[in-house]
């Protein structure tokens, strides 16, 4: 992108809702709030819209968006629910679940933004301004998390213009993001198969169901051949190193902690937050990236994590620690 936008911040208020519409149907580039994390959108019928934004963001083209929709109404327009899928629609919607499902033939999205797939992201975001911008627009909006591609997804207004400043239209600011981890992917294509860990557990979807998740077979990082092509190792990255499962903190590393028993040699930490002093996974979601975002920011070369529990929401807070600690070319 070579043209610098002057990006707009407003309040979200009723106001901020038409406007972002208004900028939305012209073709433009809108970060909303959602209780996840904050969306980039453009109008997901317009392709020159879903172009934009992928340079915005920099991101691979074969990498495929979510469809977000005001109303299960609008989903049922765009893909088709089999009987697992309409369960949990009806458990979970509006929420942080999204379903990959099969497109339907007449669905208006354009190719590019399911990047030529027949099947196509949808969700239901639980944030009153996102669905007044949906209903405002009468039309899907595509948004990936509102960051450059691989960097961790931002959680307030602040981390949008941080990473995208000059490159977008406006930013609709609701203040932080409730629930601080992108949302659950599960495909309803065949048999009910968890995508991507996020801010639903696997456990809670298992109940509505009633029997396990099949998880995606190994190999489907492959962006070629991609399930959830978005997975690549390396996404979510900081600049720092970053050591997981830290049981002791070595001289000048920033240290993200969880629970109140401090690890030997905390004195050393050139900083130290805590993701959740009660160990509540729900509060260290809700703060793990903007921890790793403010960790970062003080240009400690190593962030200690120490060990998270892995079940409820422990599942995906750890997904996104692996692939930020993992290896990358830059
Ligand atoms: O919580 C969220 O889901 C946030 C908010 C803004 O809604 N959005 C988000 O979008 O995380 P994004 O683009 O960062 O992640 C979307 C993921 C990617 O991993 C992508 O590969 C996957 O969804 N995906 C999209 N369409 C797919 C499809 N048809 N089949 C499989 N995976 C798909
Ligand atoms: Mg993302």
């Amino acid at each position: 992108m070579t043209v610098e936008l002057a990006t707009r911040v407003l309040a979200a208020d009723a106001n901020a809702a038409a406007e972002a519409a208004r900028v939305l149907a012209a073709g433009g580039l809108v970060a909303f709030p959602t209780e996840t994390v904050y969306g980039l959108g453009a109008d997901a019928t317009d392709g020159a819209a879903v172009a934009r934004l992928y340079a915005a963001k920099g991101r691979p083209a074969f990498n495929p968006l979510i469809a977000h929709v005001a109303d299960i109404a609008a989903a049922h327009r765009l893909a088709v629910f089999d009987a697992a899928a309409e369960r949990l629609a009806a458990a979970f919607w509006p929420g942080p679940l999204t379903l990959v499902l099969r497109r339907h033939a007449d669905c208006p999205v354009a190719e590019l933004a399911t990047a030529g797939l027949d099947s196509i992201a949808v969700r239901m975001p639980d944030h009153a301004v996102a669905r007044e911008i949906l209903r405002a627009l009468g039309k899907p909006v595509v948004a990936p998390s509102a960051n450059r591609s691989g960097h961790v997804s931002p959680t307030t207004a602040a981390h949008v213009l941080a990473d995208l400043r000059g490159r977008i239209d406006l930013i609709v600011d609701g203040g932080p993001a409730l629930v601080g981890l992108e949302s659950t992917i599960v495909a309803c294509l065949d048999r009910p198969t968890l995508l991507r860990p996020g801010g639903l557990a696997r456990a809670e979807i298992e109940r509505v169901i009633g029997a396990p998740l099949a998880d995606p077979p190994p190999g489907e990082i492959d962006p070629d051949a991609p399930l959830a092509p978005g997975m690549l190792a390396s996404h979510y990255a900081p600049k720092a190193r970053l050591r997981l499962d830290a049981r002791e903190v070595q001289e000048g590393e920033a240290l993200l902690a969880f629970g109140l028993k401090m690890p030997p040699g905390v004195d050393r930490a050139a900083v130290v937050l805590n993701l959740s002093p009660g160990g509540d996974l729900v509060e260290a979601a809700a703060n793990l990236f903007s921890d790793l975002r403010a960790l970062d920011d003080t240009g400690a070369p190593t962030i200690a994590v120490m060990p998270i529990p892995h079940h409820d929401l422990g599942e995906a807070i750890n997904d996104r620690l692996a692939r930020a600690a993992a290896p990358r070319d830059t």
